[in-house]
C-alpha cells in the first residue's frame, strides 16, 4: 500500500464515486466535489444519490473512518485533482464538454499552484490542448487516466482493473508523473503510459469494439429470426474461435448506457472531423438503433386485438445499475407510447430516474403490477429476479399470456408449458396460431 494522500475528485456520478470510494479504501482521504444540490445533499446525509451493488456500505464505511469529504467546490490542500465529471454528446454527435471546461476553470488556480490534474472522464481523442488552455495553458502537469469500469461493477473494477492508461503531454513533469502512478497504478495489471491522443483513442476505441460487438451479436439475433434460427447457439459457435472470443456478445434488442452509444458517436465524429468516413463505427450507431425500431415492431404486431397495453419489464440499461440513460428498454417503451400504446414499466431499481426520464411511462411499483391487462409483456432488462417470478399466476392477470423477452433471460419451454405464447431476441418462434393463444 502507497502512502496516504489527499486527493480532490471532481464530480460524483458512477465514476467519481467508485474513484473517490476506491481510493477511501486504498487509505487516502478524498475530498468529493459535486455542484448538484441534490447529489450533495445525499452524500453529505450519508446515502448514495446512485444505486451501484457493494458501494453503499464501502462508502458508509469510509465516512466511519472519515476519509470521504463531500463539498461544494474544491479547496486547497490536496496531492492531486482528479476530473470525474459527464461529457455528454449533442445532438449532432460532438461532444458537449461544459462540465469539463466548467470543473478545469474551477481548478485552475490549484493547477497554477502546482497541483497536478487527472482527466479520468472520457473526452474525444484530440482536445487534450483544449482542455489544458482551460487550466490555464501549463500542459506539465495534466495528465489523462480513463476509466474503463462496468456500472454494477464499479468498485471492483477500480480496485482490481484490466489495464491501467496514462496520458502525458511531450512536457510531462516526471515528479508529477511519478505521483500519478502512485496513485492510480496500484494492481499487477497492464500499465501503458501514452501520448494524451493515444489515451483517449484507447479509451474511445475500446468502448467503440464493444458496442461494435454486440451491434454485431445482435444483427445476427435479427437474421437467425428470419431463418428460424437460434442466435444463442450461432454467438457461442463463433466465439469459440479464440480469434474472436465469446465475451460481450449478449444478444438482445440494443446496447445503451451512458457510455456505448455516446462514445460510438463521438469516435464517429472525431474521425469525420478529420475528413474520414467512419463507415465501420457509424454502421454500428445506425444499425443499434435500427435493431430497437425492430423489437418496437414485433411487440406492436404481437399486440392482440382490442389491447393496448404493454408491460415493460426492466427500464435500466442493463441489470445492476439505476442508469437509465441510453436504456433500449426505455427507447423502446417511448417508440410505442408515441404510436398510441399505454406503457406501463417496472424496474428494481431504475422507476425513480425512468419516470424523470419518460414523462408518458406509467410507473408500476412490482412486476405484477406492469402486467397486469397487458396484452404484450416484455423483458427489457435482465434483471434474474425477473427469471424467479410467478409466471403462472401472471398469466391470470395479463389480458393476454404474451411474453417476448428481449434480453434472452427465461427459459421457453417453461413459458410455453405454462401456456404462454412465446417470442425471444434472436429464437425461432412459432406462429401464434400454433401457440394456441390466437
Ligand atoms: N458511467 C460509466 O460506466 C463510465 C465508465 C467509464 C467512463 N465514464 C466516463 O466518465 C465520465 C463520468 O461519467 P458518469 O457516468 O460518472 O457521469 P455522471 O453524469 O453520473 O456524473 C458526473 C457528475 O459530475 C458533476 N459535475 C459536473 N460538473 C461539475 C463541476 N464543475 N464540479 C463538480 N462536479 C461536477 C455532475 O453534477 C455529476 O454528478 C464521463 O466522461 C463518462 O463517459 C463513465
Amino acid at each position: 500500500m502507497s502512502r496516504s494522500r489527499r486527493i480532490s475528485v471532481i464530480g460524483a456520478g458512477y465514476v467519481g464515486l467508485a474513484t473517490a470510494v476506491g481510493l477511501a479504501v486504498r487509505g487516502h482521504e478524498v475530498d468529493l466535489v459535486e455542484t448538484r444540490a441534490d447529489r450533495l445533499e445525499s452524500l453529505l446525509a450519508g446515502s448514495l444519490p446512485i444505486h451501484e451493488p457493494g458501494m453503499a456500505a464501502a462508502y458508509a464505511d469510509a465516512g466511519t473512518r472519515g476519509r470521504i469529504h463531500p463539498m461544494a467546490s474544491p479547496a486547497p490542500g490536496s496531492d492531486l485533482l482528479l476530473v470525474c465529471v459527464g461529457t455528454p454528446i449533442y445532438e449532432d454527435g460532438s461532444s458537449d464538454l461544459r462540465q469539463i471546461e466548467s470543473a478545469l476553470r474551477s481548478v485552475a488556480d490549484l493547477a497554477a499552484s502546482g497541483t497536478p490534474v487527472v482527466i479520468r472522464s472520457t473526452v474525444p481523442a484530440g482536445s487534450g490542448e483544449t482542455l489544458a488552455e482551460w487550466l490555464g495553458g501549463d500542459t506539465s502537469r495534466l495528465f489523462a487516466n480513463p476509466e474503463f469500469l462496468r456500472q454494477g461493477h464499479a468498485i471492483e473494477d477500480f480496485l482490481d482493473p484490466a489495464r491501467v492508461v496514462i496520458g502525458t503531454f511531450p512536457a510531462a513533469d516526471p515528479d508529477a508523473l511519478a505521483l500519478v502512478k502512485e496513485v492510480l497504478y496500484f494492481s499487477n495489471c497492464a500499465l501503458l503510459v501514452v501520448g494524451m491522443a493515444e489515451a483517449d483513442l484507447i479509451k474511445n476505441g475500446a468502448n467503440a469494439f464493444l458496442a461494435l460487438k454486440l451491434s454485431f451479436a445482435n444483427e445476427m439475433a435479427v437474421l437467425c429470426e428470419a431463418l428460424g434460427a437460434d442466435v444463442t447457439r450461432v454467438i457461442e459457435g463463433i466465439g469459440l474461435d479464440p480469434r474472436i472470443g465469446g465475451t460481450h456478445m449478449q444478444p438482445s434488442f440494443g446496447f445503451g448506457g451512458s457510455c456505448l452509444p455516446k462514445d460510438l458517436c463521438a469516435l464517429t465524429n472525431v474521425g469525420k472531423s478529420y475528413g474520414l468516413a467512419m463507415h465501420v463505427t457509424a454502421a454500428a450507431s445506425e444499425a443499434n438503433a435500427d435493431h430497437q425500431l425492430h423489437f418496437a415492431n414485433r411487440i406492436a404486431d404481437l399486440m392482440p386485438p382490442g389491447c393496448r397495453r404493454v408491460a415493460m419489464l426492466g427500464l435500466a440499461f442493463k441489470a445492476g445499475t439505476d442508469d437509465t440513460r441510453s436504456s433500449p428498454a426505455l427507447q423502446v417503451a417511448q417508440m410505442l407510447f408515441e404510436r398510441g400504446f399505454e406503457v406501463a414499466g417496472y424496474d428494481p431499481q431504475a422507476n425513480a430516474n425512468a419516470a424523470h426520464e419518460m414523462p408518458g411511462l406509467i410507473v408500476a411499483t412490482s412486476a405484477q403490477s406492469a402486467a397486469a391487462g397487458a396484452g404484450v409483456t416484455v423483458i427489457g432488462t435482465e434483471w434474474p429476479e425477473f427469471r424467479d417470478l410467478d409466471w403462472a399466476y401472471l398469466a391470470t392477470i395479463m389480458a393476454a399470456p404474451i411474453v417476448i423477452d428481449g434480453r434472452r433471460l427465461l427459459d421457453g419451454e417453461r413459458m410455453r408449458a405454462l401456456g404462454y405464447h412465446f417470442e425471444a431476441v434472436g429464437a425461432p418462434t412459432l406462429h401464434k396460431a400454433e401457440s394456441g393463444i390466437l
